[in-house]
Order: structure tokens, then sequence, then C-alpha cells
């Protein structure tokens, strides 16, 4: 027992550097998404409305974090404005995105049940005009309230904060986990919305290395992991193009170095940790389909080698919805790298494209 868990030997100098919730110290390539996200909050400063954002973009290409950092300076710099971050996925109501909020205005969550909402906004609101607060509410992976149809509920009365109670001033920033299909607001609610989009586009495998290698460096003890591991790191990250498989890749191989006693991560290290990370890719994304999406992705993990044409017919029959919906959502399964559905055709095979599953029947029915 002494043995085992005598760790001398690890290779890891700082392994908290590879947890996926950790806000890194070095934040590269994501300049131009930062200063666009300090150009909507600035009038805040001044205690004006902020501009409202939306930020959207692949998994894994720096949404939560940009918008961390940017938080994290906003509190060093000014009380004046009070920065509130909600994950969505798991406060997917109005009520409970308010009690967020109402918690971080006031040090404590507001009881589960008995309280109304509207006793809660009304809180909200009135702290805020009565010590001259900005609020600036980033609700992170957004696409959960449109699942539960309660984006709509939750905009509208932060966006209109102001009426109801003179003084209080709200800017949200959107943060939506998203490729292809938009996401449609109620026109009362977008008519006030209006926000400065920030796009996040996928890394280049030059900046994947770069982001990856710096971790490492941070991470790791020195010569724990050369170039030419790390281009193999940075091959299966690109290729999922979610910097999460990444970065668990990282710790991953690290600790099956250290399994085996070795100073150094081999390849061999790299190849049998990515069984287990690309799963990372597949999970995060899974969790944030929607019923119908999953139906589909259902359908072709029965016949994982369909046409198009054929898997419409299935579809159809079940949900009764049209090829334009379709098409959405095959693009959309195809964009986060679950399916390879031959894109380059551009409609001249019109409905007989071929449709791979990228993963395991099995792998991905486990997560239906
Ligand atoms: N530009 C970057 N530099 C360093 N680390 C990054 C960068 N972008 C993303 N990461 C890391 O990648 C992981 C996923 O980033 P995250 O912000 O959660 O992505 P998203 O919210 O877009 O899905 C996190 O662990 C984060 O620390
Ligand atoms: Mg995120």
């Amino acid at each position: 027992m002494k043995d085992l868990l005598s760790w001398d030997q690890t290779l890891f100098k700082d392994s908290e550097l590879f947890e996926l919730d950790h806000v890194p110290e070095h934040f590269l390539h994501r300049d131009a998404q930062l200063q666009a996200l300090m150009y909507c909050i600035r009038p805040a400063f001044g205690g004006s409305h902020p501009l409202n954002s939306l930020c959207i973009g692949a998994p894994g290409t720096g949404k939560t974090t940009a918008v961390f950092k940017i938080f994290e300076e906003i509190e060093k710099h000014t009380p004046k404005i009070v920065p509130v971050v909600v994950n969505c996925q798991v406060n997917s109501t109005k009520y409970a995105v308010f009690s967020q909020i109402f918690k971080k205005l006031v040090g404590f969550a507001p009881p589960a049940s008995g309280v109304s909402f509207k006793k809660v906004f009304g809180e909200v609101a009135k702290y805020l005009a009565e010590r001259e607060k900005v609020l600036v509410v980033a609700l992170d992976d957004m696409n959960y309230l449109f699942y539960e149809n309660e984006a709509n509920e939750v905009l509208y009365p932060l966006l209109r904060a102001h009426e109801t109670h003179p003084g209080a001033r709200v800017g949200v920033v959107a943060i939506l986990s998203d490729t292809g299909v938009p996401h449609i607001l109620d026109p009362k609610v977008e008519s006030v919305f209006l926000p400065e989009e920030i796009k996040f586009p996928q890394y280049s495998s030059g900046e994947i290395r770069d982001i990856l290698s710096n971790r490492a460096k941070l991470g790791f003890y020195p010569n724990v992991l050369d170039n030419s591991v790390l281009e193999r790191i940075t091959e299966h990250t690109s290729a999922l193009g979610d910097l999460r498989v990444g970065i668990d890749l990282l710790k991953r191989a690290g600790l099956n170095a250290e399994r085996r006693a070795g100073r150094t991560i081999v390849l061999e290290d790299v190849e049998s940790a990515y069984e287990k990370s690309r799963l990372v890719h597949l999970s995060y994304v899974m969790r944030a389909l929607k019923p119908d999406e999953k139906l589909l992705l259902g359908l072709i993990v029965d016949s994982p080698q369909s046409n198009s044409g054929e898997l419409y017919e299935k579809f159809h029959e079940k949900t009764a919805l049209g090829y334009t919906r379709f098409y959405e959502m095959l693009n959309k399964l195809g964009s986060v790298k679950l399916i390879d559905a031959d894109f380059t055709g551009k409609g001249a095979r019109g409905r007989s494209r071929v449709v791979t599953l990228r993963y395991q029947p099995g792998e991905v029915r486990a997560r239906l």
C-alpha cells in the first residue's frame, strides 16, 4: 500500500491544469472575442446599460472561459457591476435562473418553493435600482432554455427590468453552443434583445497545438511531453474540433505513463487514452441535443451506413417533420462531428447522401 501511494514519481507538476473547469491563466487566440465582449459591457462602467451580446460557437471553442475571464476582470475593477454566470443546463427554468441571480446579489438563495417568481424578480430589480448597480447576466449553454421553452420567459423580464423597475440596469450575455440551426425568439423579445453577435470559430490545428503545449508546459514536469506526442494529441483534438478532448488526453496520457512507471509520455499512452477521451466530446455533444435530433440520431444508430433518402422516410414517418428540418438536423449532427454525411456534393446528389456514424453504435446508444 505504501508503495502504491508514493507519488514522488509523478509527472504532474500541477494536475489542476488538466481539469476541464479550470479557468486558464493564459487564454490564447481569443483576443478579438474578449475585446468584443468588453466593448459590449463597457457602458456599464459608467453606470449605463451594457449592450447585449450573443456568443456562439461549437463546443470547446472557449465561450465559457472567455466570459469567466472577462467577469474576473470586471470584479477586480469595480463593485458597481455585478456579473453572474448562470449555467442553464443545471438551471433551466425562469425561477432557477433568477434564484441564481438573487443568490449572487443577496448572498443566499431564495426558498426553492413557496415564493413567487414575481417576488424574486422584484427583489432583484429593487436591489439593483436602490444600490445603483448594473447586472450583467451570462446565460451559459442557453440552448437548454430553448429546449425547456423558457428562453423568452427568462429574457423578457431581464430586458424589460428598467421599465418595470426604473433604475434597474441589466445586460445579457447569451452563450449558445450551436452551429447551424437558428433559435427563434418571440418578436417582442427579439426587438429588445438586439445582441451583438460574437463568433467563436473552431481552433486551427496550430492554435490547438499552441494551447495544449502551453497547458502541458505548466502542468507537467520538464521533458515529460515531447513534440511528436504533442503532435498526435493535436491531431486527435483537431479531428473532433473540441479542445476538451485534448485537455482530457493530456491528463489520461500522463496517468497512463505513470501507471507503467514511465518518465515520459509515449504514443501508446496517447492512443490508449484516446479510447476514453474521444467520448468526452460525444457525451458533451449528446447532452445538448434536442429530442427530435436524438430521434434522428437513434435512426442512424440503427442503420449506421444509411442513405439520407431512406433515413428521411423513416424520420418523417415518426415525426411528420418535413425535409427542410430533416436536412438542418442532419447538417447539425455533421457539424458537431457525430456523423459524416458526405457534405461535399452540395445537394447535387440531393437525397442520396451516405450518412455514416462516427462512433460505435453502442457508444451512442448508451447516451441516447
Ligand atoms: N483559448 C484557450 N486557451 C486556453 N484554454 C482554452 C482556450 N479555449 C478553451 N480552453 C479550454 O478548453 C476547455 C473548453 O473551453 P470552454 O470555454 O469550456 O468551451 P465552450 O464553453 O466553448 O464549450 C476548457 O477547459 C478551457 O480551459
Ligand atoms: Mg461552455
